[in-house]
C-alpha cells in the first residue's frame, strides 16, 4: 500500500515537473513596444525570455527608428502606416534641434506643444494602422498569445490586450501628468511627492508645495491633448466608453524603470515591481576600436558624451563651444555625433557615430559621464559608479537631473545657455573634485546590493503573467470606487449627519426640558400672583 501511495505521488510530481516544464519553454508573447530608447531596453528583457524558450512577436510600424528584424530572438510583424522614413526622420531632428534654440520661454513651451501634438499624430496614425490591419489582427486572434508586453506611454498595446482578452504587462519610466498615478491608484499626496517638471525635491517649502499642488490641478489639462484621442480610438474601437485610465488600470503587472537611490520614497502598489537599473545587465567587452581608444587615453582616462538616440546633431555654434571646453581637460573624450565636424575639435576629441555607453562606463578608465539625463543613462551611470555632468533637454529628463544634483552626484548645465567655460568648469569640478566620485560610489552600492537582479525579476513576472493569464489577485479594490467613495466622503457626511442629528435631538430635548420647567415655574407665579391679587 504504501510503496504504491509513494510512487503514486511520485509519478503525479513527474507529471507536474513535465507540465510546468513544457509551459516554461512554450510560452507565446506579443510585444507591442514604443519606440526609441524605450525599446532598446525593452531588448534584454526580450534576450532574456527568448532564452528561457519562449515565443516573442514583436509588433511595429513600417517606418521606426530602432525596431528591426532580429530572427533569433524575435517575429517582427510590421505593418504600413501613413508617413515615410523621411517624415519621420524629419519629425525626430527638429525635435531635437528645438531644445538648442535661445528662445522666450512661453515660445519655447507652445512650440515643444506643437512638436508633441506633431510626433503624437505620427504616433496615433500608427496605433490606428495597427488596430484596422485586418490581416495583422486576425493572425493576433490566432495566435493565441499568453500575454501582451507594452510601453503604455503609447496605449495602443493595451488596447490589443483589452481587444483580444490578452493578459498585459508594462514596462515604463512613467507616463507624463501621473497617468501612471491614476491608473494604479496609487496615492502620491502633493505635500511630499514632487510633481514633474516642477523641479522640487520631496522636501518642500510652503511655496514649493503650492506650486507642487498647482501643477497637479494642471495636469489633467496639460496631457489630455495627447491622450484623449487615444481614449477616443479605444472607445471607437472596443465600442464601449472608457476613459485611458481605465484602458491602463487593466495592466496586470507594471515593471517600472525607477529605483529609490535615484528616485525619493513615495507609494507603490502590490502590482508594481522596481526594476531600474535593467539596462545595466547588458555588457559586452568592447569591440577592438573601442578598446585601442580607451587603452590609448592612459592615465588620464576617458570621458563619455551622448545625448541619447533622440539627439545626434546640434547646432554648430553649440558644436564648436563644446568642443573648446573638451580642448581644456586632458581626458579622451568619446563623444557620439553625426553632425558636421567642429572646425576647432581638439586632438583629445573622438567623434563617433555610435557608442556601447553601457560598455564604455563600465571601463575603469571612465571618469565623468556627460548625459542628457534620460533615465537610461543615468542608471547607467549609477550602476558604473561614473559622476556625471547633466544636460537635461526634455520630458522627463529635468527631474532626474535634479535627483542626481541633489544626490552630490553630477552636476546640471542649461544646454542652451552653458558657456564652453561652464562645461570645462562642470567636468574639471566632478573629476577632480572627490566628493563627486564618493556619492556616485555610494549610490551604486546601495543600487547594486539586492537580492535578485532587475532583469531576473522582470522575466519572472512575465512569465509570471503568461503562466498565470494575468494577476487579478494584486488588483485594488479602489477600482471599483468612485471619487467620493475613495475618499469615505459618503461616510464622514454619513457620521457627520449622525452626530448633528443627536446634537439637534439633544438641543430639542433640552428646550422641551427648559420649556417644561420655566412653564411649570411660569404657572406657579401665575398662580401665586393671581393668589395675592
Ligand atoms: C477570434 O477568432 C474567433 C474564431 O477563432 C472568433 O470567433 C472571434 O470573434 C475572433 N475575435 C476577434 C476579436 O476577432
Ligand atoms: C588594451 O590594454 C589591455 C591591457 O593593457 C590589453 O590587454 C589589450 O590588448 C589592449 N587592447 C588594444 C586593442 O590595444
Amino acid at each position: 500500500m504504501a510503496p504504491m501511495a509513494c510512487s503514486q505521488a511520485y509519478v503525479s510530481i513527474l507529471m507536474l515537473l513535465l507540465y510546468s516544464s513544457s509551459f516554461v519553454s512554450g510560452g507565446k508573447l506579443l510585444v507591442v513596444p514604443m519606440d526609441g530608447s524605450h525599446w532598446l531596453s525593452m531588448q534584454s528583457i526580450l534576450n532574456q525570455l527568448k532564452k528561457n524558450g519562449h515565443e516573442i512577436v514583436v509588433v511595429a510600424p513600417e517606418i521606426n527608428m530602432h525596431i528591426k528584424a532580429s530572427d533569433d530572438v524575435y517575429t517582427l510583424k510590421s505593418y504600413p502606416v501613413p508617413f515615410t522614413q523621411e517624415e519621420m526622420d524629419i519629425s525626430i531632428k527638429e525635435f531635437g534641434n528645438d531644445n538648442f534654440q535661445e528662445l522666450p520661454f512661453l515660445v519655447r513651451f507652445f512650440r515643444a506643444i506643437e512638436r508633441m501634438k506633431q510626433t503624437n499624430a505620427m504616433f496615433l496614425a500608427a496605433c490606428t494602422h495597427l488596430l484596422y490591419n485586418q490581416e495583422l489582427m486576425s493572425y493576433i486572434n490566432e495566435s493565441k498569445f499568453d500575454a501582451l508586453f507594452t510601453d503604455p506611454m503609447m496605449p495602443c498595446g493595451q488596447i490589443v490586450a483589452d481587444y483580444f482578452g490578452i493578459p498585459s504587462v508594462f514596462f515604463l519610466r512613467g507616463i507624463p501628468c501621473g497617468f501612471d498615478f491614476e491608473a494604479t491608484q496609487c496615492p502620491r499626496p502633493p505635500s511630499y511627492v514632487p510633481r514633474g517638471m516642477t523641479g522640487n525635491s520631496d522636501h518642500m517649502t510652503f511655496a514649493q508645495r503650492v506650486k507642487n499642488l498647482l501643477f497637479h490641478l494642471a495636469e489633467y489639462f496639460l496631457c489630455s491633448f495627447v491622450y484623449s484621442p487615444y481614449a477616443s480610438l479605444a472607445s471607437e474601437f472596443l465600442q464601449r466608453d472608457l476613459s485611458l485610465t481605465e484602458l491602463l488600470s487593466h495592466g496586470s503587472i507594471w515593471l517600472m524603470r525607477m529605483d529609490f537611490v535615484a528616485e525619493y520614497p513615495r507609494p507603490l502598489m502590490p502590482n508594481m515591481i522596481i526594476i531600474g537599473g535593467v539596462n545595466c545587465a547588458w555588457k559586452k567587452p568592447l569591440s577592438q576600436e573601442f578598446e585601442a581608444m580607451v587603452n590609448s587615453s592612459g592615465e588620464h582616462g576617458i570621458v563619455v558624451f551622448s545625448l541619447g538616440s533622440m539627439v545626434s546633431e546640434i547646432p554648430m555654434k553649440k558644436a564648436m563651444e563644446i568642443a573648446e571646453a573638451f580642448g581644456t581637460i586632458p581626458q579622451t573624450v568619446l563623444w557620439r555625433y553625426t553632425g558636421e565636424t567642429p572646425p576647432n575639435l581638439a586632438k583629445n576629441t573622438k567623434l563617433v557615430k555610435w557608442l556601447p555607453q553601457n560598455d564604455l562606463l563600465a571601463h575603469p578608465k571612465a571618469r565623468a559621464f556627460i548625459t542628457h539625463a534620460g533615465s537610461h543613462g543615468v542608471y547607467e551611470g549609477i550602476c558604473n559608479a561614473v559622476p556625471m555632468v547633466l544636460m537635461p533637454l526634455f520630458g522627463d529628463q529635468m527631474d532626474n537631473a535634479k535627483r542626481m544634483e541633489s544626490r552630490g552626484a553630477g552636476v546640471t548645465l542649461n544646454v542652451v545657455e552653458m558657456t564652453s567655460k561652464d562645461l570645462s568648469d562642470a567636468l574639471k569640478a566632478v573629476i577632480y573634485d572627490k566628493k563627486y566620485k564618493e556619492n556616485i560610489q555610494r549610490l551604486s552600492a546601495l543600487h547594486l546590493d539586492r537580492p535578485i537582479e532587475p532583469l531576473d525579476l522582470a522575466v519572472h513576472w512575465v512569465e509570471f503573467v503568461m503562466k498565470h493569464k494575468g494577476a487579478p489577485h494584486l488588483r485594488p479594490a479602489a477600482h471599483d470606487l468612485n471619487w467620493i467613495q475613495y475618499h469615505s466622503i459618503d461616510v464622514i457626511a454619513f457620521l457627520l449627519a449622525v452626530v448633528l442629528l443627536a446634537l439637534f435631538i439633544s438641543l430639542k430635548c433640552c428646550l422641551f426640558c427648559c420649556r417644561k420647567c420655566c412653564c411649570k415655574s411660569g404657572r406657579m407665579s401665575k398662580k401665586s400672583k393671581s393668589k395675592s391679587h
